[in-house]
């Protein structure tokens, strides 16, 4: 895993070796320092040295201070940089791995979690990285330069560790061995946070409409504790590491202060020494904090490794068919063997089951069946948003799983029924549907769909800025521009999804005529609620808890299919009232 991890490094691979070897370099000059100290005390100062002498090693000194620091900065810096870059490119594969999943991939994850993974996750990571960069080879080669130099100074003095270590060692162990749940538990609510946040913040027109900013405050502030708990709970842990190295720390200046002050007062020890040896046992300890602090931070980032690994290692459920053989659609006919299909993947819970429906290329298919009757799920199967349990699934010629994503996908459109415009114009929008339109594609595309006239009513037409999410349009503006935008595929196949609910009724059949009329070849699915969207097509589909209840012509329909007809006289009886009162 950390190999894989390594591997994101990519190009900043140089930095990350400077790093470490910079911090080794001020290392060395650190050791260097107490050496040099001993010196001027013992020769300069107490000995036979005299000034002449201590003034040269204090400059000998002054210049090791200066390359240490110069060391410490620069490794500084190249961990900073290769940190960050590393931060990146994780990022970039991660967001690249979501572009790739399928429809369930991503309601396995939820977006929320998606986007701590995304950010937090990968910021926890890169903070562990760069305290590994900087400290994970400059603590050890401290810890190993103090403690030669100690042994050597004064080896007996030197056993003071053998009881300072082992108390470390045991109080980090336990913490932890206990830390990491925690913190796994800490991120997790933090996903569920941010799902919270990002529904508020793409639904708060319908919060504010519904005055529910108070209850969505209450839920948020809920939720921010719910984290600052889980926080506290996993960081209380990890604090108490400090003042367990402190008191190791001041214990073993206290013992060395005492054993070794009486061997100064016997004159088996210099006070020169002394001092330097106190400096090395600052420096040992120091390192064995720095050396926890690395253990802690890769607690916290191994829990959110974890979480980055477990999207990175993700097989998106729908791939390209294997091979090199590209297929392509012979034509928009669409055939379902038997098909079922499960979002669970369970066969004991299906969604639809046992479809079988043949339909020739450039008919025109009405969908109707009330709401969770499955009709989204079924036309979902043929761009293959979501694969079938089981049976085929036929479409142009050949199963939908032989045809490379983005070849079928070039030859289905599909008008989704919760759709988005992004940010950009108007114009931009629809170019999705083809990148090469050119002005008069887009027009006639837009005449199709009757959005034409809106458009050009803007004052500044096809160039007028959509906003986020495309909030400067009405819902059946939406629409017209969604349907725009999938007929600039010029696909063999449409499927337009509940795409004209918020269209009046007389555009509603002017889009119809203007499909009729351009579509000849194309084969289209209406799915709708109005009898009226589907009357006029080759056939009708009506679908009932997943099943076929009826397939045939309007007429055909009326004679033979229960709902169906109840469906159109509970329509027709709205129509006939307003017929009466109007006359
Ligand atoms: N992403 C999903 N995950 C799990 N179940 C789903 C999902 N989408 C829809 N369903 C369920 O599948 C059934 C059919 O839904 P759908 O095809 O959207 O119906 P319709 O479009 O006819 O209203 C419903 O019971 C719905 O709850
Ligand atoms: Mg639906």
């Amino acid at each position: 895993m950390i190999k894989r991890l390594l591997s994101y490094v990519g190009e900043y691979r140089k930095y990350a070796i400077l790093t470490p070897l910079f911090m080794i370099g001020e290392v060395v000059m650190e050791v260097l320092i107490p050496l040099v100290m001993a010196q001027i005390i013992d020769n300069g100062i107490q000995g036979t040295g005299g000034m002449n002498y201590t003034l040269k090693m204090g400059a000998i000194m002054v210049m090791l201070a200066f390359i240490s620091l110069f060391f410490g900065a620069a490794g500084g810096r190249a961990g900073a940089v290769a940190a960050m870059g590393f931060a990146k490119n994780l990022r970039n594969s991660l967001f690249d791995k979501v572009q790739d999943f399928s429809f369930s991939n991503i309601d396995k994850f939820s977006t929320g979690s998606l986007v701590t993974r995304l950010t937090t996750d990968v910021t926890n990571t890169q903070n562990a990285f760069m305290m590994i960069l900087r400290v994970g080879f400059r603590a050890p080669t401290m810890l190993i330069g103090a403690t030669i130099m100690a042994v050597r100074v004064n080896a007996r003095l030197s056993l003071v560790f053998l009881v300072a270590i082992p108390i470390l060692g045991g109080a980090l162990y336990f913490i932890i061995s206990k830390a990491h749940p925690r913190f796994l538990e800490m991120l997790k609510r933090y996903d569920t946070m941010n799902t919270v946040v990002q529904e508020n913040l793409i639904g708060i027109r319908v919060v504010k409409a519904f005055v529910r900013e108070d209850h969505e405050d209450k839920k948020f502030r809920d939720h921010a504790d719910s984290v600052r708990k889980a926080q506290f709970f996993a960081e209380k842990l990890v604090i108490m590491n400090v003042p367990v190295m402190q008191l190791c720390m001041y214990g073993s200046i206290l013992a060395v202060l005492w054993f070794g002050g009486n061997m100064v007062l016997n004159r088996s020890f210099e006070i020169g020494e002394l001092s330097s040896f106190l400096s090395y046992i600052a420096q040992i300890l120091m390192s064995l904090m720095m050396l926890s602090m690395i253990f802690i931070i890769s607690i916290i980032s191994y829990a959110s490794v974890q979480r980055i690994m477990e999207v990175l290692d993700e097989t998106p459920n729908i791939q390209d068919a294997a091979g090199e053989t590209e297929l392509h659609l012979e034509d928009g006919s669409i055939e379902f063997r038997d098909v079922s299909f499960s979002y669970a993947n369970d066969p004991e819970n299906l969604t639809l089951s046992h479809i079988n429906l043949s339909i020739a290329s450039g008919q025109t298919i009405g969908i109707i069946g009330g709401t969770g009757s499955a009709k989204t799920s079924l036309v979902q199967l043929i761009p293959r948003l979501y694969d079938v349990l089981d049976g085929q699934l036929i479409v142009g010629g050949h199963d939908v799983r032989d045809y490379k994503l983005r070849d079928l996908r070039e030859e289905v459109a599909m008008v989704l029924q919760k759709n988005v415009l992004f940010s950009g114009t108007i114009r931009d929008n629809l170019k999705w549907g083809d990148e090469n339109a050119t002005d008069e594609e887009i027009q006639a595309a837009c005449e199709s769909a009757q959005a034409h006239d809106f458009v050009q009513s803007f004052p500044d037409g096809y160039n007028t800025d959509l906003g986020q999410g495309g909030v400067n349009v009405s819902g059946g503006q939406k629409q017209r521009l969604c349907i725009a935008r999938a007929l600039l595929k010029k696909p063999k196949i449409i499927i337009l999804d509940d795409s004209t609910s918020a269209v009046d009724t007389a555009t509603d059949s002017k889009i119809r005529a203007a499909f009729r009329k351009k579509l000849k070849g194309t084969t289209t699915l209406i799915i709708a609620q109005r009898i009226s969207s589907v009357c006029d097509a080759d056939k009708i589909i009506v679908l009932d808890e997943g099943k076929i209840n009826g397939f045939g012509t309007h007429e055909e329909l009326m004679k033979t299919n229960e709902i169906y007809r109840e469906v159109y006289e509970s329509q027709q009886k709205g129509v006939d009232e307003y017929a009466r009162t109007n006359a």
